[in-house]
């Protein structure tokens, strides 16, 4: 097995793991024509860890990336492995890339997808690089993960939509948008919508403040959006309206769950080429001998930092946008 040497790269294979995000398809594809220009045979492995394990790879060509930058999604498919934590079953994974002379291993996904490929790397010693591809944007060391923009777009386009009807009936609407633990998108997707309050993990929920805030912003207002991050410690968005309703008998209380269609839909050209550049940069790190590095984008430079910290470390939450965002309300 090839520990990086640029010299022995002649395979590479690459999976997208966890939930899949915009601008996947358009990763996919910069690495396969990276790979094919510098004469390496591009291995994609569908369904993430799951095709690992049962060999499922597919030698890719350019006709096979044709027309897919467009779409979100994966044309590889991914998964949610629970098998691959079991080392007894990660033996057919590292049996399956040794038979098919795999050199080196690009991995596209959140924490658990580098953990995944942290441990192979341990094991077998591939040379391995991530790539964070999650809409949540949770991953350290980047300033965007791929899928995140156009997540916070989907937000804004349907809150928007929201809006027009909390107006016209004088709703209190909480919008319950995506972020596994962490309160990136709702944060954001507060300030960018105009939203009245958002409710975040990263800070605890006050259910008495929540319900004064509520009385005040209503004063003179036709609606409020109260954004809930489905992380939050009060819960999610129908959970946080049972606490709230006792005290708030007249007010048209209403939640709407966005779920998944946060995770769909044509990528936005900042996603398709953060996903270009981040995979034709994935195999040049491989090509020069590197592994173990996580691919981040900070000021809009491309950098790497080690997998490990990718992983452990936690992102300091910006408060100071929670403060801007008080700042914008009508009333205090
Ligand atoms: O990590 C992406 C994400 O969409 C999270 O925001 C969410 O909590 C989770 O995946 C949902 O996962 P699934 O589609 O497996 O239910």
């Amino acid at each position: 097995m090839n520990q990086g040497k640029t010299s022995a790269m002649k395979k590479i294979a690459f999976l997208t793991s966890g939930g899949d995000s915009p601008g996947m398809n358009a990763c996919i594809r910069s690495i396969v024509k990276s790979c094919l220009n510098r004469n390496i045979i591009p291995v994609g492995i569908r369904d993430g860890f799951k095709g690992l394990m049962a060999g499922d790879f597919w030698e890719m060509n350019y006709s096979d990336v044709d027309n897919i930058i467009q779409f979100g999604g994966t044309i590889l498919g991914t998964a949610r492995s629970e098998d691959f934590k079991n080392p007894e079953k990660r033996k057919d994974a590292i049996l399956k890339l040794v038979e098919n002379n795999i050199d080196g291993l690009i991995v596209v996904g959140g924490d658990g997808t580098f953990t995944g490929a942290t441990i192979l790397a341990k094991e077998i010693g591939i040379a391995i690089i991530g790539i964070p591809g999650t809409i949540d944007n949770d991953i350290f060391g980047t300033d965007h993960s791929i899928g995140y923009d156009t997540a916070l777009n989907t937000v804004i386009e349907a809150v928007d939509k929201i809006r027009d009807t909390a107006t016209s009936h004088h709703r209190v609407f909480f919008v319950e948008v995506m972020g596994k633990h962490a309160g990136f998108i709702a944060l954001n997707s507060a300030i960018a919508t105009g939203a009245e309050m958002v409710l975040v993990p990263e800070e605890v929920t006050d259910i008495q403040l929540l319900v004064q805030q509520i009385k005040s912003q209503n004063q003179g207002k036709r609606s409020s959006i109260i954004i809930v991050a489905e992380g939050d410690d009060a819960g999610g968005s129908l959970d946080v309206i049972n606490k709230v309703r006792p005290f708030l008998e007249n007010y048209d209380l209403r939640s709407s769950v966005l779920g998944h269609i946060q995770r769909g839909g044509s990528p936005t050209a900042f996603d398709r080429i953060l996903a270009t550049r981040m995979g034709d940069f994935a195999v040049q790190l491989l090509l020069d001998g590197k592994s173990n590095l996580m691919i981040g984008s900070v000021g809009d430079k491309l950098q790497t930092i080690s997998i490990l910290d990718g992983i452990n470390k936690k992102i300091d939450f910006d408060t100071e946008k929670l403060t801007l965002l008080s700042r914008m309300l009508t009333s205090k």
